[in-house]
């Protein structure tokens, strides 16, 4: 039997989709998600917060628009508590079984949002994923770019408000200049992509970036006896 080994030793794969609100990643991970499936690949497409019972429970909690005295830590340690749950009960298992996995948001959120948008020190924010993720971090991410001022507007149209989402135009602005910040930094993970355009070219440019990302993996394929 031949299996795929990479990074850290998993025989899975760990994708992740990120980007401000209203960019169209939600339906571009369905759309890779089914494309993958379709050519053979054993996908599961999971979102934060979310993808397990508890983690819903607490993304309840985050995204209600009652919750407007939320303390900016609690929101901090809940987001992490829900990737806790996430990882242990879903995507960590999933992975060892030799699956990919698509999540839409994870590590990269936190630094962006609760990181640049709140203003909560990056390097507690570090400290605390490491403690909730132990490093773990996806083997490749697609960042959806898009004016702050169109997705929200994408958004409104379709009715989409929660917690966060109600945030001023700068608090939004300031996650954006954030992920482009990490974008930068981790230019081999974090590849950048244009959401303004149609549905099918952006999700033509995802598939082309993945199926780079995958066989670059199999050629590095190692037999497991
Ligand atoms: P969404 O998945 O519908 O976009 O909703 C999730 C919201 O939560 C979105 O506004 C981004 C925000 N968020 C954070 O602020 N920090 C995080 O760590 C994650 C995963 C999401």
């Amino acid at each position: 039997m031949i299996k795929r080994r990479i990074k850290g030793g998993r025989t899975g794969t760990f994708v992740s989709l990120e980007g401000i609100e209203g960019t169209g990643k939600s339906t571009q991970a369905k759309l890779l998600s089914e494309y993958l499936s379709k050519k053979g690949f054993n996908t599961i497409l999971t979102e934060e917060p979310g993808g397990t019972v508890i983690s819903r429970q607490i993304r309840r909690v985050l995204l209600s628009t009652r919750h407007d005295k939320m303390d900016y830590m609690a929101e901090l340690l809940l987001y992490n508590a829900a990737r806790i749950q996430h990882l242990k009960e879903k995507i960590i298992p999933v992975i060892n079984s030799g699956k990919i996995v698509i999540t839409d948001r994870f590590s990269d959120s936190t630094v962006a949002y609760q990181g640049y948008g709140r203003g909560i020190s990056l390097k507690l924010i570090d400290t605390l994923d490491k403690i909730a993720t132990g490093g773990m971090r996806p083997d490749i991410t697609i960042l959806f770019d898009l004016d702050v001022e169109i997705g929200l507007k994408r958004n409104r149209k379709i009715n989409k408000r929660d917690r966060l989402e109600l945030e001023d135009i700068e608090f939004h602005r300031r996650v954006r200049e954030g992920y482009l910040q990490l974008a930068a930094m981790e230019p081999e993970r974090i590849k950048l992509i244009n959401a303004s355009k149609n549905i099918d070219t952006v999700h033509h440019e995802i598939i082309g970036i993945i199926n780079k990302f995958l066989q670059g993996i199999t050629l590095n394929i190692v037999p497991v006896r």
